[in-house]
């Protein structure tokens, strides 16, 4: 939930490039931000609480000397977010600096063992242990190199850590457990990160780390070995394809806009889906008995509109589960003939890599859905799809949702064929209508882009929102309240229409904003007498619904008018771009920075 950033160059200094790189990771966290370098036999370390830019410019971080150096953006786990809590923490003898993501969850039993052999602890954090437990191992006479291994066998819990020292001061250490970490290499140094748009400014030649892999890096490449053993591993550097443009704002005032419009050509991307794995999940689906969607946040979401589209049209029951109650909620009924689909955008969010764990251990097959080749979930899937959704920078997933739902209404569609649930002209009609979702979010960028702002200027007061939705509306509801909430702080409610009257419609009164999802479908019979309740009770109606839908619209008081013919099992993906839309500006509009909601951050590898 950190960015950490480490670079060793052939000459000049690195503490621009850190810069650069943590700036490209803030998404990670920015609570606080610090770096190292190592320069004429000296460490030097500056470091505070508070934004990138503003730490490095009030600290002079940017003129600091020396060609290797690491830098660390917080997101704070252990020790609240102040100076003495931000990396790099270092020993007694300030001779070593360390960065790290994650958490050591030994760290209270190491930290009494260090503090009885006289260290001393500045900070409140569980990576400074890490720093006093390489002091320790130098003490017996061992090189930094050897100490760093050792220490990290002492480990529980996840890290990635990068650390470097004035005893060895051509060279960076770095090593991951179930925390990401990328190593790239290019002509002028060797560089580490968290994630590759860190280094794509400098290089395209990356190896991602696995779990249990120590590097040692220098300025001419790096050596990998096992932490468990030292045994030195053998690994080809990947191309990556993303280009550096595609992972900056392209002149939208904030990633999410940009990463809301980009939406049709991402779209696209998903429909470009390789064959062969695109089988390879079907036949794996196809087999298993007890079907789980496992999944957190937004991407649970798409699992929710999944179990719809599964139903519908492959005809199969699929238990959505959020991924920190999957053990306990369907734990002990995971076997052998259950197959977890596991959907993170990341691929690294710690609750559903821990319920991945379980269902392994119950000899289950995972599959997976990722938007981050080289994640660990592609590494723990038996089969994955990579959703080609590019990178998204904004901390509200936006683009990777709707990319979500356009790979799981492939694998719905390919299942419903494969099992013989659909006839061929239905199957035919789908799949072209699938072809068509891209343009259809086009046309709803290009008609309400502009026109949502006056909406959000009508709204901009309001103190409460009210989302419903029937089917799988249900699911666009919920993901369009998630929205408003990570954006803009604004209370608000998301259920299934029918359920609204068990419960929620006692917060309805005079003048309540219900915003209802209402594609033509199925459900619109009873969606219309959802809205004859909520009007009854004062709710001011705001309606996305297909245009000309009289009925409707008669019944509201605003309207945002989608484009005909949209199926229903395909209405989440163009419905929820007006929400995305709607809390984007309401966030702009309250002066709040949509791409770095408070509390929140783009990655949680954290329990
Ligand atoms: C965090 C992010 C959300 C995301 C969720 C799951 O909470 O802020 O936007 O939906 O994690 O992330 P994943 O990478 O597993 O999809």
């Amino acid at each position: 939930m950190c960015g950490i950033f480490g670079v060793v160059l052939k000459g000049g200094r690195v503490a621009p490039l850190i810069h650069d790189g943590l700036k490209r990771l803030e998404y990670r966290g920015y609570d606080s931000v610090g770096f190292a370098t190592l320069h004429s036999g000296t460490l030097q370390v500056r470091k505070d609480a508070g934004k990138i830019d503003e730490v490095v410019r009030s600290l002079r971080m940017d003129e600091m000397e020396g060609s290797i150096g690491i830098g660390h953006t917080r997101w704070a786990t252990h020790g609240a977010p102040m100076m003495v809590n931000a990396h790099p923490h270092m020993d007694c003898d300030e001779k070593l600096a360390v960065i790290h993501n994650g958490v050591i969850e030994n760290f209270m039993e190491l930290k009494e063992e260090l503090l009885n052999k006289g260290h001393n602890f500045r900070s409140r954090t569980d990576t400074e242990i890490i720093a006093h437990l390489i002091e320790e191992e130098m003490r017996g006479d061992i090189g930094f190199g050897e100490a760093v291994l050792t220490s990290l066998r002492r480990l529980e819990g996840s890290y990635a850590i990068a650390v470097i020292s004035i005893s060895d001061p051509g060279r960076i250490y770095c090593a991951r457990y179930e925390s990401p970490l990328v190593l790239g290499v290019s002509d002028k140094g060797t560089f580490c990160a968290s994630d590759v748009p860190a280094m794509l400014p400098y290089t395209n030649q990356v190896v991602f780390l696995r779990n249990g892999e120590f590097a040692s890096l220098d300025a001419e490449g790096f050596q990998i070995r096992r932490v468990q053993d030292g045994t030195p591993v053998q690994r080809e550097l990947t191309e990556v394809t993303w280009s550096l443009e595609m992972a900056e704002k392209q002149g939208y005032p904030h990633f999410m806009l940009k990463e809301i419009y980009e939406q049709p050509s991402s779209l696209r991307g998903s429909l470009r889906l390789q064959r062969q794995y695109l089988d390879l999940l079907t036949a794996f689906l196809d087999r298993g008995e007890k079907l789980f969607l496992v999944a957190a946040g937004t991407s649970y979401h798409a699992c929710i509109a999944a179990s719809y589209m599964f139903s519908r049209l492959a005809k199969i029951t699929t238990f959505p589960a959020i991924s920190s109650e999957f053990i306990e909620q369907y734990g002990d009924s995971a076997a052998i003939d259950t197959v977890m689909l596991a959907v993170s955008q990341s691929g690294e969010t710690y609750d559903t890599l821990k319920a991945i764990d379980h269902a392994r251990m119950k000899a289950a097959t995972v599959l997976g859905i990722t938007n981050t080749v080289g994640s660990t979930l592609t590494r723990v899937s038996r089969a994955y799809i990579i959703q080609q959704s590019g990178p998204e920078i904004g901390v509200a997933a936006t683009k990777t949702f709707t990319s979500q739902l356009m790979v799981l209404a492939q694998l719905a569609l390919r299942l419903a064929r494969t099992r013989g649930k659909l006839s061929q002209d239905e199957g035919d009609d789908f799949h072209d209508h699938l072809q068509m979702v891209p343009g259809y979010v086009e046309e709803v960028l290009k008609r309400h882009g502009e026109g949502i702002k006056a909406l959000v200027e009508k709204y901009s007061r309001e103190r409460l929102f009210v989302f419903l939705g029937r089917g799988i509306s249900a699911s666009t509801a919920l993901e369009g309240r998630l929205k408003l909430l990570e954006l803009t702080y604004v209370p608000s409610l998301a259920y299934p229409a029918g359920e609204s009257k068990h419960g929620p419609i006692s917060i309805v009164e005079e003048g309540v904003p219900v915003v209802f999802l209402c594609p033509r479908g199925d459900t619109r019979k009873e969606i219309v007498g959802s809205i004859m309740e909520m009007k009854a009770r004062g709710a001011r109606i705001i309606s996305v619904c297909e245009e000309g839908d009289d009925d409707i619209i008669g019944l509201s008081d605003d309207v945002i008018e989608m484009p005909m013919g949209i199926p229903e099992a395909l209405s989440s993906i163009p419905y929820v771009v007006p929400l995305q839309l709607f809390a984007y500006y309401l966030a702009v509009q309250k002066g709040l920075d949509p791409d770095k909601p408070r509390n929140l951050a783009k990655s949680v590898t954290v329990p």
